[in-house]
């Protein structure tokens, strides 16, 4: 771990507002760039899996290969181990982990993932240095996320630009790194894989009553979070007031019937020879 920087924290602290973000999330529209590499009897890493939704499809995949997810969040893996149990996946295991200091030795896999881990964090090209350590000559890194500059909502209201000015501004304090993602295919060169092609995902959108209200759940819960509400308050970018009003105004905005909101993600892949 880069010890001359503060380590990250990890913005969505609420488990029901993480579980609630992440647990939707398909390989088939989340990682498709990913799938046309993976074949049965691979090793797979899934870096910062989560709740596991992405990593338990690519362990049906690549089945009978060894999957691993691990994450820093022991919480969210009991929750992977019990949707491992139920689907009846037998080739994968979940370990509480540090993707800066990955506890596998050199080579170990033949795929790493890192799907929207990347953003968290303050030094991303460390952590892909240390996803090219694990990776076997000829194994492939890949890893999505968001890109802050490519958010769009509507409709265009001021609430709303406030409410992601403000998210954007906690979630650099805490660390994160919200347009790195477009540097993507030039990052994973500079950490010595030999080749990259990149990718534009489009699967994180709400345009229905069910996803519009879930992302106002999110949100609002994300707000409300005292380890968040507390820095804002505390750091002056809102008063406590204007909190208690975009949470009303969110709450309202996932109930219209025109509410859409979308966030494109740039992924790539990256090749170890
Ligand atoms: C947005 S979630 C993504 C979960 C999953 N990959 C997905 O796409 O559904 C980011 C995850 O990264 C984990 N995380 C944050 N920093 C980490 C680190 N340094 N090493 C490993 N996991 C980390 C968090 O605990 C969280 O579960």
């Amino acid at each position: 771990m880069p010890l001359e920087q503060p380590a990250e924290t990890y913005t969505i602290s609420d488990p029901d507002a993480q579980r609630i973000y992440t647990e939707a999330r398909r390989a088939a529209q989340w990682v498709p760039f990913f799938l046309p590499r993976l074949r049965p009897g691979m090793a797979l890493l899934d870096c910062g899996c989560g709740v596991g939704s992405i990593t338990l499809d690519l362990a049906a995949i690549v089945a009978p290969g060894r999957v691993v997810g691990l994450d820093l969040d022991e919480g969210q893996l009991v929750t992977a181990r019990a949707e491992a149990a139920r689907r009846g996946l037998t080739n994968i295991t979940f370990q509480q982990g540090n993707v800066y200091a990955l506890p596998f030795a050199d080579g170990e896999f033949d795929a790493v993932l890192a799907h929207t881990l990347l953003i968290h964090l303050r030094d991303p090209l460390a952590a892909l240095q240390a996803i090219w350590r694990v990776l076997k000559p000829g194994g492939v890194a890949a890893i999505a996320d968001d890109d802050n500059g490519a958010v769009v909502y509507s409709p265009d209201d001021p609430t709303m630009r406030r409410v992601g000015d403000l998210l954007t501004t906690v979630m650099r304090h805490n660390g994160a790194n919200l347009t790195y993602a477009r540097h993507l295919r030039g990052l994973l060169l500079q950490a010595g894989f030999a080749r990259s092609e990149g990718f534009a995902v489009a699967a994180d959108y709400s345009g229905n009553l069910a996803a519009t209200r879930r992302r106002a759940d999110v949100l609002t819960r994300v707000l409300r979070e005292p380890a968040v509400a507390g820095l804002v308050v505390q750091q002056g970018w809102a008063a406590q007031g204007e909190l208690d009003e975009m949470v009303a105004y969110l709450l309202a905005w996932g109930e219209r019937p025109d509410a859409f909101f979308a966030i494109m993600y740039c992924a790539a892949l990256g090749w170890k020879e």
